[in-house]
């Protein structure tokens, strides 16, 4: 279950707040394809394979302890309002220690940063991302991503993720 608990160092939810969220680098590549393809194995996420993360190595975001990358999260952009937080995924021994919300915080604000109005995920996490402030919404409110993305997806005909939006409001 993600990289084995034995090798990872402890730390302590506080610990856990002081760990930076930083940009993904070529380091990080092998980490983050294990730790999707972990979820993805468990039907959490879809794989991606390690070409696709080198491609898109710049809508990362890492947190590591050290040379452990411990969660990783992407933003995807779709449309000039729309993108979307993809591979999200943090190590299960890390759990509930608030990474994944820090990680989909930076990634907000980097949706913000670019100007878009609108950030969505698809998953079935949905409590945690109705914490962060996404509402849950029909997958026929998201077209872009419907017939940009998901067409092309091996679950197209079968998904049964559910869709969840945030507006970026400037004001908020
Ligand atoms: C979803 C995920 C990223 C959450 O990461 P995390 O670091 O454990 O989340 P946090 O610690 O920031 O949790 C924030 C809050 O959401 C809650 N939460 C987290 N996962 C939850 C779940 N599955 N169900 C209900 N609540 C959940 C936490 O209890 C916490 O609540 P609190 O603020 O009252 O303490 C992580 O469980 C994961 O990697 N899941 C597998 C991959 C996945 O499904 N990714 C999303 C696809 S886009």
């Amino acid at each position: 279950m993600n990289e084995p608990a034995t090798s990872l160092p402890d730390i302590t939810r506080h610990a856990a707040a002081e760990v930076a969220v930083r940009p993904a680098t070529l380091d990080d590549v092998g980490a983050i394809h294990r730790l999707l393809k972990d979820y993805a194995t468990r039907g959490k996420l879809l794989p991606r394979p390690e070409s696709d993360i080198y491609q898109s190595l710049r809508e990362f975001v890492v947190v590591a302890l050290g040379d452990h990358v411990i969660g990783c999260g992407a933003l995807q952009i779709f449309t000039r309002q729309l993108g979307e937080v993809r591979s999200l995924a943090v190590n299960s021994t890390y759990a509930g220690m608030g990474i994944g919300t820090r990680l989909v915080n930076a990634i907000e604000a980097d949706a913000r940063r670019l100007g878009l109005s609108r950030l969505m995920a698809l998953t079935y996490e949905v409590r945690f991302f109705q914490k962060l402030g996404f509402d849950v919404v029909e997958m026929k409110a998201l077209p872009e991503k419907v017939w940009g993305a998901c067409i092309n997806c091996p679950k197209f005909r079968n998904c049964d993720e559910i869709a969840v939006l945030k507006h970026l409001s400037p004001a908020e």
